[in-house]
């Protein structure tokens, strides 16, 4: 089988590399011709653990290739994958679909009438958008053969691939039995596998996509908000999510409380629920809360470390881990450090941090600050030390040895990487979230 990918975004290269990994031959096409040259090179756009091997791999054994070529790709494939860009549109919050709309006009454009294409977004895309990419091709190529299909992606940055190969379920929506089956056939390795395949409309799918990331930020938002409570009634918001996770019905996961959800999905996504919903005159106010909710905890974590140093930072040193939204990426999108650390400077705080992976992007968003080349450098006389990525190197910090070169004992741990214990042992004055103490 023969597939192309349109655009080599997270999403794109990510399925593109694995779907050749699945043994289909797979093109995968973007505009960036500084891109595909990097690319055809094995040089990664993205930190994302296993992905240079793997796109190397099949390089190698010539199942994937990138091209910027998208008559070339496009011709001859069984199924196209849209997986460009859909950002929030500035001003209104809706999904920018100005890319989908262009691909798929270009995608019209060279499709080969005599063969049968499905035409898959792969891209998060409002209801509709399926059926929109439909009428864009049949009024540009009224003669091509073509069923469009909507395949909306779950992975997670920094387990990628994992997530990729080895998802809870696939969701693939399509009128059409002729899609259904190519679709079936590309991901023959996953029925092997026995993950569970969820086959319905194409509206259904594309809302699948949103109502899972939006369940999943109202469900950070509920245990932030609990975790707020614990702190005022003395219980610990971790024994809290144990208690309530291990009932099956609410599940473990996405119970880890923290700074505020961040990342090029969760705040977009919501948001872009949010306006479709009222456009439709269904609002749902319970995401429209949680977008209220998570921005405001974003922007009042500054408040937190200011209280931990005493109510003021002016003139204060504060060394900063981790900057990214999550750990394991280099993606900076709606990071909380973007709100906390501007916030600690506007109040008068000088700031040294250190990302494993974050710091260049970081550096062209967050000016004024040193950065380190390790987690102690970065701690050198502190006044104050904040977690604000829980990558697995800052679990490992020798507390008494960042204890002896900080400037004053305080560790505002907002990821909660550290045992309460530990930091009071090594003689430090530690802040978690929701934890008594
Ligand atoms: C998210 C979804 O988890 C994926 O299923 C989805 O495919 C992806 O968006 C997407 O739409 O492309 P991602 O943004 O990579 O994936 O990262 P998550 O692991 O979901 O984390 C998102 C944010 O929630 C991070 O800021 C993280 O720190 C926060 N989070 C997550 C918490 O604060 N607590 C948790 O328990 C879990």
């Amino acid at each position: 089988m023969r597939i192309a990918v349109i655009g080599t975004g997270y999403v794109g290269l990510v399925s593109g590399a694995c779907f050749s990994e699945f043994g289909v031959e797979t093109i995968c096409v973007d505009k960036d011709q500084d891109k595909i040259e990097r690319l055809r090179r094995g040089v990664i756009p993205i930190y994302e653990p296993g992905l240079d091997a793997l796109v190397e791999k099949n390089t190698r054994a010539g199942r994937l290739s990138f091209t910027t070529d998208l008559p070339a790709a496009v011709r001859g494939a069984d199924a196209v994958f849209i997986a460009v860009g859909t950002p929030s549109r500035r001003g209104d919050g809706h999904a920018d679909l100005s890319y989908v709309h262009a691909a798929a006009a270009e995608i019209a454009a060279a499709l080969d009438p005599d063969d049968f294409t499905v035409i898959v977004t792969k891209s998060t895309v409002p209801v509709g958008t399926g059926r929109e990419v439909a009428r864009i091709i049949r009024k540009t190529r009224p003669e091509a053969d073509f069923e469009v299909a909507s395949n909306p992606e779950f992975l997670r940055e920094g387990s990628a691939i994992e997530d990729f190969m080895r998802p809870d379920r696939v969701v693939i929506g399509t009128d059409s039995d002729r899609a259904r089956q190519v679709m079936r056939a590309l991901y023959r390795p996953l029925f092997l596998i026995e993950t569970p395949m969820v086959f319905t409309s194409l509206e259904t799918s594309e809302l699948i996509k949103y109502a899972a990331n939006t369940f999943l930020a109202a469900k950070i938002t509920f245990i932030n908000e609990i975790a707020d409570l614990c702190e005022k009634v003395g219980a610990d918001v971790h024994d809290v999510a144990k208690g309530i996770g291990l009932d099956n019905r609410i599940g473990k996961k996405f119970l880890h409380p923290g700074p505020g959800y961040g990342g090029s999905c969760f705040p977009k996504d919501t948001l872009a629920l949010v306006k479709t919903a009222q456009d439709h005159g269904a609002p749902l106010r319970i995401i429209e809360t949680v977008v209220d909710i998570n921005d405001r905890r974003k922007k009042s974590m500054a408040g937190r470390v200011i209280a931990a140093c005493g109510g003021s930072v002016q003139g204060r040193r504060i060394g900063v881990l981790g900057v990214t939204f999550k750990p394991n990426t280099d993606d900076m999108r709606d990071a909380p450090a973007l709100d906390i650390i501007p916030a600690l400077q506007a109040a008068g705080a000088s700031i040294a941090a250190y990302d494993p992976a974050g710091m260049e992007e970081a550096a062209r968003l967050i000016p004024g600050v040193t950065w380190a080349g390790d987690a102690y450098a970065a701690l050198r006389q502190a006044d104050c030390a904040i977690v604000l990525t829980e990558w697995n190197e800052f679990r490992m910090l020798n507390l008494n040895r960042a204890r002896g070169i900080m400037n004053e004992p305080v560790i505002v741990d907002l990821r909660n990487i550290f045992n309460p214990q530990d930091a009071e042992m090594a003689g430090f004055t530690y802040h978690s979230i929701g934890r008594p103490g």
